[in-house]
């Protein structure tokens, strides 16, 4: 089943259903990781999923970034939450694998609940001027990262008969764009991925959900066409109501089942 939330009464009815929600959810002895979160989407949803697990991994290939968010969420939450900050780039399998063994030994594979595949990059380029590395780098981390992660992930989940597995995909998952040829490729393999893995999922009380997004203020934009940013940043949708929506599709097990994805384009 896909939603869609582009109207104005649906999007005043969701935030409201969003508060009662967050109002009903008491921190969980449970671990969510999110892969990319030391900045933009990734680390709003790192900041707002802190407010209701007890433990959260955060991770991605720039120590600096992973510091600041893990003292943000420290001390927005005076020290409730459990942390783990740890490099990671998702296209290696070896760093994967570690930093979900390092999640399980340090909060017990009986917690592992929540994964946010999010981590991604993105080339401004024509196909004829797109380099083998350039390619590479995009489905590596766009979408080989997802299928890394999800093996290193599932096995923990499958015994627990229980977790929620969340992509972040856009709008070039589901229509082409020009100039994006492999960041569409990678967001296509990333919602046929999706699809084919909430069938295999199905009997084990394991839900995986699709976000695709429209334009998000986020260093991402400001890398792909600094200018358009500039001119058009306060139209685009904020990170922080991109992490609301994905924490309130990985909370609401109501509204969203397995399978399940939501369009956000607009703010
Ligand atoms: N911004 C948009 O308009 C938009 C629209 C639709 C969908 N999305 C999707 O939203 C997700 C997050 O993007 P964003 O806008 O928040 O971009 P962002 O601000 O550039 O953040 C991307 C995050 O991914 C991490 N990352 C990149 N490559 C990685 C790798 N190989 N291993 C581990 N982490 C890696 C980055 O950290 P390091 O570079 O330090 O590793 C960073 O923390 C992406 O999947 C993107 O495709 C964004």
């Amino acid at each position: 089943m896909i939603i869609t939330f582009l109207e104005m009464s649906v999007s005043v009815n969701q935030s409201k259903e969003s508060m009662d929600i967050s109002n009903q959810i008491n921190r969980q002895n449970k671990t969510a990781i999110i892969t990319g979160s030391g900045r933009g989407i990734g680390k709003e949803t790192a900041i707002q999923l802190a407010e209701h697990v007890a433990n959260v991994v955060v991770c991605s290939r720039t120590q600096n970034e992973i510091d600041s968010v893990v003292k943000e969420i420290e001390n927005a939450n005076n020290n409730q939450v459990n942390l783990l900050g740890s490099r990671c780039d998702v296209s290696v399998s070896s760093d994967v694998n570690s930093l979900v063994q390092s999640a399980v030994d340090k909060f017990g594979s009986e917690t592992i609940e929540i994964l946010v595949i999010n981590a991604g990059v993105a080339f401004d380029k024509k196909l004829l001027d797109t380099t083998e590395v350039e390619w590479d780098r995009t489905i590596n981390t766009n979408l080989k990262g997802a299928f890394f992660f999800t093996k290193a992930i599932l096995p923990h989940m499958i015994k627990n008969r229980s977790g929620v597995i969340l992509n972040v995909n856009s709008g070039a998952g589901k229509a082409g764009f020009s100039d994006l040829s492999s960041y569409c490729a990678s967001k296509f393999g990333l919602a046929g991925l999706a699809e084919s893995l909430a069938l295999e999922v199905e009997s084990y009380d394991i839900r995986v959900l699709t976000i695709f997004l429209g334009k998000v203020a986020t260093k991402m934009w400001q890398d792909y066409d600094y200018s358009y940013y500039e001119k058009n940043k306060n139209k685009m949708l904020s990170p922080q109501k991109v992490a609301t929506k994905i924490v309130e599709m990985i909370f609401d097990t109501k509204n969203y089942k397995n399978g399940d994805s939501v369009e956000l384009y607009y703010p």
